[in-house]
């Protein structure tokens, strides 16, 4: 970090800022990371200055150009950032006019980094919600082509954790992509409120610039401009609702990585995570670990803890900017970070999952899945469902005692607590039988799952 003893706002200070305060009250250690989206800010407002009249067609192409320099030795890395200039907005300011002199100072007329650090956040986060869709839109494929290809894959419906009614897995699969379609709903209307300009509130009553912010949002790309000076410097609500739509999604990747950690134990046993998505024990050599998945399930305390933490930021400030708000960067970048890692990962992970059907068969043969199809059966035959209820309890004890499946009873069995069954019963009582039957939209039938995969296509298409 190179040494700048001279800061930008130091006219009316007659002694050097303390050097514990100067490192504390700095954030260019966190927030270089807005520096692509600093320049892109700074590009329009100096192109709008210009448009208007406020500078000169000169000083805008020193600006831009130089503006433009700076970005490339960030990326390169040779560009010396200095903690004594305290953040971003300050460093590339003071570097730019190191190198085109007295032009580089116009560049902050009608400007405060009130508003300049709310447009970066605005800027960036647009662009993280855009790579982190294309994420979500990544696993969605994914899952949409594995419910695909193992549309005849049968397993137990889990409700309490025990096996309730036998399911298509492409069912199963299916019911992770509708969580995950919502979330990615919630981040594009998270989206619409992020993309609205901020610049021109200054520090936060306006200027006295005769400035055009139609103008600056249109080069920026936003879809509205902020309609109070006051609130567009102080409130970071979208970054809240940001890292709210965020909490929702790791709740559900969490949720699905439990899911995916029972999956893959020897109890279960239903699903093969191939090698490249596990690791082993140092110490006992027969482990194949879930990491992943754990990995994600832990990861979900960070973006929950961030949610957290910008709310608690926000709750006690009085209008309108105050220091306070510069700690909404790191748990907003670490937001960011961690759903795109985690979200890579499951979009990798998913379509390589390999279902072992017999087992997942199995699984369904056992817990008397099909006990409802029986009651449904009674009910069909003219029995009042409490009854027919009653009946088909019974017999799963009948079931319990003789070591079988509602399936393997024989008809005197099944008999000894019904008059009403016959022979046909026995074509409720397969899981096929089970899952057909459930033939309406939502229900697990393969025609409907089929349907429900196609509609899914066309609506990520
Ligand atoms: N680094 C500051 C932040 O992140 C930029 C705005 C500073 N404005 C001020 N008046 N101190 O919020």
């Amino acid at each position: 970090m190179a040494d700048n003893s001279k800061k930008p706002w130091d006219g009316r200070f007659t002694e050097a800022t303390d050097a514990f305060v100067e490192s504390f009250t700095a954030s260019v250690e966190f927030d270089q990371i807005l520096a692509p989206y600093d320049i892109q800010g700074s590009i329009a407002h100096a192109t709008m200055l210009e448009r208007v009249g406020i500078i000169t067609d000169n000083d805008l192409a020193l600006i831009k150009s130089g503006l433009e320099g700076i970005l490339k030795d960030i990326e390169s890395g040779t560009f010396q950032w200095s903690v004594s200039l305290e953040d971003v907005h300050m460093n590339i300011e003071h570097a730019l006019t190191v190198q085109i002199g007295d032009a580089g100072k116009t560049l902050h007329t009608g400007r405060s980094r009130n508003d300049q650090v709310a447009t970066d956040i605005r800027l960036y986060l647009r662009d993280q919600i855009d790579r982190i869709s294309a994420k979500i839109r990544h696993l969605q494929t994914g899952i949409l082509d594995l419910a695909a290809a193992n549309i005849d894959a049968i397993m137990p419906g889990l409700t309490h954790l025990q096996v309730a009614q036998p399911v298509l897995f492409s069912h199963h699969l299916m019911a992770w992509f509708e969580m995950i379609d919502r979330d990615y709903c919630r981040l594009q209307d998270c989206r619409n409120r992020v993309n609205v300009l901020p610049l021109g509130a200054a520090a936060l009553a306006g200027t006295s610039f005769p400035i055009d912010r139609t103008l600056t949002a249109e080069l920026l790309g936003f879809d509205g401009i902020a309609e109070n000076s006051m609130d567009a410097v102080s409130d970071r609500d979208f970054a809240i609702e940001f890292a709210a739509a965020g909490s929702l999604i790791m709740m559900h990747l969490s949720r699905w990585s439990e899911e995916l950690i029972l999956w893959t134990s020897p109890q279960f046993d239903y699903i093969e995570l191939p090698d490249r998505f596990c690791t082993g024990s140092s110490i006992m050599p027969q482990k194949k670990n879930p990491d992943v998945p754990e990995l994600v399930r832990g990861k979900t305390g960070r973006v929950f803890g961030s949610l957290t933490s910008l709310l608690t930021l926000m709750k006690g400030q009085p209008l309108a900017y105050n220091k306070d708000n510069q700690e909404d960067k790191e748990p907003i970048f670490d937001t960011v970070t961690t759903l795109l890692q985690c979200l890579t990962a499951f979009a990798d992970m998913i379509p390589a999952i390999e279902p072992k059907k017999e087992n997942l068969r199995n699984a369904a043969l056992r817990g008397y899945a099909t006990a409802t199809d029986l009651a449904d059966y009674l009910v069909r035959k003219g029995i009042p469902f409490r009854d027919a209820h009653d009946v088909v309890g019974k017999l799963v004890a009948v079931g319990i005692a003789a070591g079988k499946d509602l399936s393997e009873l024989s008809l005197d069995e099944l008999r000894s607590q019904s008059e009403t069954i016959c022979e046909d019963v026995y074509s409720v009582l397969t899981l096929e039988g089970s899952v057909n039957s459930r033939n309406h939209l939502g229900g697990t039938a393969p025609e409907q799952v089929t349907a429900a995969i196609e509609r899914a296509k066309q609506r990520i298409a």
